[in-house]
């Protein structure tokens, strides 16, 4: 990586709200909060660059639903909400970043933090995504396939599959179909540049591997948690439960072989999934590993009380010299609840521990609590432990090791012992493009949206019907500037027409908002753009036919109904 700070070069960042009307005056707190040009250009954040937002209570609520049609009209509350996390975190450490990253279309992220630190090491490191292959693929199928194939650019072992079973059960797609989209898909994504010798495609129907790992995980998922988390009911076939776990096999699948940080990039609406993943992820693991201060278990919340008086009291003060429970559980009934700023059940609990404890020394350790170790694990766990240890029925106290060292050592006992270790997978999260026609962008309505099999002239016809973020008349433009970041004309050269010259990107913004660019001039470039690109594309899909017979995926179903 250079010095610079990728900010400083970065292109305009994107809004793609769809629902513009329900914002009113924010205090720009959001820095989202509509399309910003920093890097020091004239006129950042000039008069109407900025979209004003909603204040919290009066948006509509965002519904993370795999299955439903998402648009999301703030993606504060997936911050907020869902504790997904701002992408921005992550990419001053990003090696060369996409310009899908640059610009803020992937704009959020879960836990990035280990692909990238692995891709900046060159250590292992795996992509994978899915698609149900519904339909023809379009040019939001490409924002994925691109993520992809970056990621696998920069290194990282590429994963592509097929969400057959899904399409089929929770889609009613018919095999003939799929199979007809399926090959469509990874056309395009072999075009798009995926190496298929390097990478991985696989359909989920005909994956054992996965079906037997779905089986395994469907052990640590039960109906109750399918139903909260994704509304199934009594109703609900067990086909589509099957497709959930088969997901999450796919996400885990790149783990197989050895655990290593794995990124799955899709769109927010993939989230619960990703959340199920990584929930899963950790309940397969044989330990769990934590801090104690004793031989009870304490909660996060507990625990972090009973750390701070751990470290403030001194073991000279008392008796023997020893720290012990309690002692602090003396300390802490003495100190006024104000102080300890924490819930009065919190401390009741605490208390009770501790003075159950007694005079047991108040000492921090490791533990390792067995979760789903085998027997030999188990053992072979306390005889790697060095130092002093005590052992228990279901777990193991560690008194010289440090959690990070221990973190590894349980992954390295469990995968050496047969077990998976699997690390949480990761994800990134782009945003949902607007559709040409206003709205969003849907696959139904053939207007909305370009797809990558769409003859260039429809294309161009297409763009040039679109939407725009212009003003009524060529004089208003001219004097207040156009609405960049309300423009579905200006999303297609951000994602995808700018391609990685960020520079043009920005010089279109730019010249929209400030007033010298035209809707019509601007809409016979974009179209003209997506003419040539869709042109090459299909091209390039003719050229890798091949490739594709070549690769190692089955293309045709056995099964016919
Ligand atoms: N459920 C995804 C969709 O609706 C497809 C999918 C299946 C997937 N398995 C996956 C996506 C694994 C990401 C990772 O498009
Ligand atoms: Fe959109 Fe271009 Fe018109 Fe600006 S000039 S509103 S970017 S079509």
């Amino acid at each position: 990586m250079t010095g610079d700070d990728p900010r400083e070069e970065r292109g305009p960042e994107f809004d793609v709200d769809s629902d513009s009307d329900l914002e009113d005056e924010g205090e720009g707190k959001d820095k989202r909060a509509g399309l910003r040009t920093d890097g020091g250009a004239a006129g950042a954040d000039s008069e109407g660059a900025q979209t004003p937002r909603a204040d919290g209570g009066a948006v509509d609520d965002v519904a993370l639903d795999p299955w439903g049609s998402s648009t999301v009209s703030d993606y504060r509350k997936l911050f907020e909400e869902f504790g997904i996390e701002e992408f921005d975190d992550v990419l001053p450490e990003v090696p060369h970043p996409h310009y899908l990253m640059r610009r803020g279309v992937i704009f959020g992220q879960r836990d990035y933090r280990p692909v990238v630190e692995a891709l900046q090491n060159d250590e292992p490191a795996a992509v994978l995504s899915g698609f149900m292959p519904t339909g023809d693929p379009h040019i939001g199928h490409k924002l994925v396939f691109d993520e992809i194939i970056w990621h696998q650019q920069q290194g990282a072992d590429a994963y592509a599959l097929i969400a057959d079973l899904e399409a089929n059960s929770a889609r009613g797609m018919s095999w003939e179909e799929i199979d007809e989209h399926a090959r469509s898909y990874l056309l395009s994504l072999l075009a798009l540049g995926f190496d298929p010798e390097d990478g991985d495609l696989y359909r989920q129907s005909t994956n054992r591997d996965v079906q037997d790992l779905a089986f395994d995980l469907g052990a640590e998922a039960n109906f109750s948690e399918f139903q909260a988390i994704y509304g199934f009911d009594g109703e609900t076939d067990a086909s589509h439960m099957q497709s959930v776990v088969t997901q999450m096999a796919d996400i885990l699948y790149p783990q197989l072989e050895e655990p290593k940080p794995t990124v799955i990039p899709v769109g927010p609406d993939q989230d619960p999934h990703v959340r199920l993943a990584r929930d899963l992820a950790e309940r397969m693991r044989f330990f769990k590993v934590s801090t104690a201060y004793a031989s009870f278990e304490l909660d996060d919340e507990e625990r972090d009380l009973v750390a701070r008086f751990h470290e403030e009291l001194d073991p000279a003060d008392f008796d023997d010299d020893q720290l012990r429970c309690v002692h602090v559980a003396e300390t802490l009934e003495e100190t006024p609840l104000a102080e300890l700023a924490i819930d009065a059940e919190v401390l009741d609990s605490v208390l009770t521990k501790l003075n159950e404890a007694g005079m047991e020394p108040l000492r921090p350790r490791i533990r390792f609590s067995d979760r789903r170790a085998t027997e030999d694990a188990f053992d072979a766990l306390i005889d790697a432990i060095e130092g002093e240890k005590r052992v228990y029925e279901n777990h193991i106290d560690a008194f010289e090791i440090d959690r990070a060292d221990a973190e590894e050592l349980a992954r390295e006992i469990e995968v050496d012992n047969g077990g998976y270790g699997f690390q949480p997978p990761s994800s990134i999260y782009h945003r949902f493009m607007t559709g040409l026609t206003g709205g969003k962008m849907s696959s139904s309505v053939p207007a909305s949206h370009i797809s990558l099999l769409d003859d260039p002239e429809d294309g161009y016809n297409k763009v040039k019907s679109a939407t725009t973020g212009g003003r009524e008349t060529a004089g208003e433009q001219r004097e207040k500037g156009g609405k960049a970041d309300e423009c579905p004309v200006y999303e297609l050269y951000a994602y995808l027409l700018a391609g990685d010259d960020d520079e043009f990107a920005k010089r279109v913004y730019d010249e929209c908002v400030g007033g010298e660019r035209l809707c019509g001039d601007c809409k016979e470039q974009a179209a003209q753009l997506m003419k040539e690109f869709l042109a090459e594309h299909q091209e390039k899909r003719a050229e890798v036919e091949e490739l594709l017979e070549q690769a190692d995926i089955e293309l045709e179903s056995p099964r016919r109904r």
